[in-house]
């Protein structure tokens, strides 16, 4: 039987371990009655109901009906194995590649296949008799307890399959490289794929080709021109997930980023809140590469145990390479608004410096909202941003929304109270630097809560538009406990997790707001209800 302290330390968690994790914790939600005390803020109703997510899932059958077929089938086998990766074969067949531990305590990798191929959901497998298929040896000197979660495989030009492993020597991060002709005897490759000095052991490595034209995803093997590729890493020492985008040397076998790339914890981020472990994978039947990724809890674990769960899956994002090539865009996919309802329309209007307005007509609490912005008449209005303000989070924990600035914040107030003891801001300041307009998002949990045990971290990221040639758009998708933003039509996402105790089921309110001097135009705003994802 699961307890809690699996999802949260545990080490093996690429993406849907976690789902994995909850779906038990909500079968046994009783082993933690008995932990249950009656703390200030919490009462029993609030902790099992208000913070449960509608349309994230937790449990992996909240899903299964909107997504099609071959997106429910990586999903399953993920949710078998989740600790691994799948791979399909010529002909169709999956397998997976997962981490084991073998007798000796030491981190190896497995193979497993279907059991029965007809099987629509694969939802059974079984493990390769001569496992393990790697393993750290005294030859090898891979670090026994520092080799982990293997990638997706992919077919390079001479026919051998590739997969990376993620590793560590002292802070040197690593994705080491293996190859294998038949999928079941594999060979260290002489180099890794790539390494970085100073980042520590890399976890949940993700590396595949993206187009440079247009949204469609490719094959992790697809080859060609006009094609990057992006490796993705899981810094277990920062809990980050950073990628950087380069080309790929199939021959050599060496992945090289592009210049200006940044390695570790400060280079570009999927998301600059609450997101790790990720994975991506390619959607064959609608051509697009698609992200999931795992939310954590920004409460206390005393919290966690009362609740009874831990961790949500954030929406799944579409992924694909900026028309600049310089960073990676997202949005969530299209199946999530078959769970869009009511729909609230602005038309275009100014919102003045100072003021705020309310979007009623939506379940504020799951709500999909967004917003597009213009400023271009008042860019002369924004203030300068000196060099040694120029990390985007801590700019956001010293400037919150009640900061009021030259141009901006403006954005969206999300679980808003009535009286706004509690709400979650999520909003741009525009700045000048170097001679540039320099726009700051921020995802705001200091203020979300009047229960004071929770992570108030404030998030922040640059958003690379420039205000000065095009609208700002702004998407939040709110959902109970969970706040993922969109900035700049998904060059900046922020995920926050917050828990408010008067902001709760009808009580909350949605406000878009303008606490700048200038005044902002709002070009349109949507809005909708959003449904329970429908458990099959
Ligand atoms: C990975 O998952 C498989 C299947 O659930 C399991 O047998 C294996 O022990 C897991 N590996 C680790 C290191 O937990
Ligand atoms: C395999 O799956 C198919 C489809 O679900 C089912 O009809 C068949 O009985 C299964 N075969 C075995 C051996 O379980
Ligand atoms: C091997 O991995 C373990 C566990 O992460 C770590 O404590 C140790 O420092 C690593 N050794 C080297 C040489 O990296
Ligand atoms: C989970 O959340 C806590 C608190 O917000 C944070 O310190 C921790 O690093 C997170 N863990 C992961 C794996 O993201
Ligand atoms: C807007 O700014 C004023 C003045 O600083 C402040 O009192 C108010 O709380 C701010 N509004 C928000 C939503 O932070
Ligand atoms: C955030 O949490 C820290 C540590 O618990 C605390 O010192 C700080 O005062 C909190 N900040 C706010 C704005 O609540």
């Amino acid at each position: 039987m699961a307890n809690l302290s699996i999802p949260l330390s545990f080490l093996f968690i690429c993406v849907l371990f976690l789902g994995k994790g909850v779906l038990e914790l909500e079968a046994s939600h009783h082993i933690f009655e008995r932990y249950q005390t009656s703390p200030k803020f919490l009462h029993k109703s609030l902790v099992n109901q208000a913070y449960r997510t509608g349309y994230h899932f937790q449990p992996p059958k909240h899903w299964i009906n909107g997504i099609s077929g071959r997106i429910s089938m990586s999903f399953w086998s993920y949710f078998s194995y989740p600790n691994g990766s799948a791979t399909i074969l010529p002909g169709g067949k999956p397998v997976i590649l997962y981490t084991g531990i073998d007798p000796q305590e030491r981190q190896v990798q497995n193979l497993a296949m279907p059991k029965n191929l007809s099987d629509p959901y694969l939802t059974e497998w079984i493990k390769y008799p001569k496992n393990p298929v790697m393993a750290p040896t005294p030859m090898n000197k891979i670090n026994a307890s520092s080799f982990r979660d293997p990638t997706t495989a992919w077919l390079g030009p001479d026919k051998m399959w590739r997969v990376l492993i993620g590793s560590r020597v002292n802070k040197l991060g690593l994705a080491v490289l293996y190859k294998s002709k038949d999928f079941k005897h594999w060979i260290l490759a002489k180099k890794p794929l790539h390494s970085a000095e100073g980042t520590g052991m890399w976890e949940c490595p993700d590396f595949f080709p993206v187009k440079t034209n247009g949204y469609e995803g490719l094959d992790t093997s697809a080859e060609g021109k006009k094609m990057k590729y992006v490796l993705k890493n899981s810094l277990d020492e920062t809990k980050h997930d950073y990628y950087t985008i380069g080309t790929y040397d199939a021959v050599k076998d060496k992945y090289f980023p592009d210049k200006g790339m940044i390695e570790g914890d400060s280079g570009l981020r999927y998301d600059y809140g609450k997101f790790y472990a990720s994975k991506t994978f390619f959607d064959s039947e609608k051509h697009r590469r698609i992200l999931w990724g795992w939310a954590n809890e920004s409460s206390s674990v005393k919290d966690d145990v009362q609740k009874g769960w831990a961790g949500v899956q954030a929406i799944p994002r579409k992924v694909w390479l900026d028309k600049y090539g310089k960073q990676l865009l997202q949005w969530p996919i299209k199946e999530i608004e078959k769970l869009c309802g009511n729909q609230v329309k602005w038309p275009s209007k100014i919102l003045e410096g100072g003021s705020k307005l309310e979007v009623t007509s939506v379940t504020a609490g799951q709500a999909d909202i967004e917003v597009e912005f213009e400023v271009s008449h008042e860019l002369k209005k924004v203030e300068v941003l000196k060099k040694k303000q120029y990390n985007p989070q801590f700019l956001c924990s010293k400037k919150s929304a009640s900061v009021r600035g030259g141009l901006g914040p403006f954005g969206f107030l999300t679980f808003a109270s009535n009286t706004l003891s509690e709400y979650t801001a999520v909003f741009f300041r525009i700045y000048k630097h170097n001679n540039k307009h320099k726009v700051l998002m921020c995802s705001d949990q200091s203020r979300s809560s009047l229960n004071k045990h929770n992570d108030n971290t404030t998030y922040g990221a640059f958003v690379d538009v420039d205000p000065a040639r095009e609208p700002l758009s702004l998407k939040s998708l709110i959902d109970r406990s969970i706040v993922e933003s969109f900035g700049g039509g998904g060059k900046a996402v922020i995920t926050a997790r917050v828990y408010p105790t008067q902001a709760i089921d009808n009580q909350i309110k949605l406000f878009v707001f303008n606490n700048g001097t200038s005044s902002v135009k709002i070009t349109f705003l949507n809005s909708w209800s959003m449904n329970k994802a429908h458990i099959s």
